[in-house]
């Protein structure tokens, strides 16, 4: 039997930065959910299809032939067969995929594809309903969380590093913003799973997390 780990969280909260060093550790095969919804997104962007226009986001979205791949070890989003890994961490695309992940069609056709990926792997999967709808028999489940003032000054950090221009207060009330939108959709919202172990990284080290989960795992092998 392939071991499952699940990790949900808002956004900002770390988890793909711990996710990719557990299966690092481990050896598992990491799988960052996120991108597929950020993918399907930008094909509705190239299509000229706004965030509002649900009918048209519920066709649309069973023609875009979304796909992953492990090139040098890294996950690769594949949208018709291109490498879009490199498109799809812009603000733009990540305010149409809270957006339009809200959407049946779209979170069916991905969730199949994840529950697909996880069923003959080891994987350490994160995203907002792993734990809760895609893995619910997850070996082990993390709700990995942070304070929104953490989590907005990281993401501020991270920009001024890049020599980009941010706001701390902006960053902030975007972050609010996506995480109610994230945990009040209809379908399968961002909540904490009753068997999921909670992970408050607000003030705990990368390292700390990692064998905070690391550990959960050894105690389950
Ligand atoms: O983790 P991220 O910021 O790359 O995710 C982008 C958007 O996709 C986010 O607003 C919520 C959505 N998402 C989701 O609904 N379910 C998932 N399993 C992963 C992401």
């Amino acid at each position: 039997m392939s071991i499952n780990v699940a990790i949900d969280g808002p956004a900002g909260a770390g988890k793909s930065t711990i996710a990719k060093l557990i299966a690092k550790k481990m050896g598992y095969i990491y799988v960052d959910t996120g991108a597929m919804y950020r993918a399907m997104a930008l094909y509705f962007i190239r299509n000229g299809i706004k965030p509002e226009e649900t009918q048209k986001v519920s066709e649309k979205c069973k023609d875009a032939d979304i796909s992953i791949a492990y090139r040098d070890g890294e996950q690769v989003v594949l949208l018709d067969d291109e490498n879009v890994n490199g498109l799809i961490r812009t603000e733009e695309v990540g305010n149409m995929a809270s957006a339009t992940s809200a959407n049946k069609n779209v979170r069916e056709k991905l969730v199949e594809l994840q529950k697909k990926l996880a069923a003959n792997a080891d994987v350490v999967m994160d995203g907002r309903d792993i734990g809760t709808v895609v893995l619910p028999n997850a070996d082990v489940k993390i709700y990995l969380t942070a304070s929104s003032a953490v989590r907005a000054k990281r993401r501020y950090d991270e920009l001024v590093a890049k020599g980009e221009k941010a706001d701390l207060s902006t960053i902030e009330a975007d972050i609010i913003e996506r995480d109610h939108r994230d945990m009040t959709r209809e379908i399968s919202p961002l909540k904490q799973a009753d068997d999921a172990v909670l992970v408050d990284s607000s003030y705990m080290t990368i390292d700390e997390v990692v064998q905070t989960v690391v550990d959960l795992i050894k105690k389950i092998k």
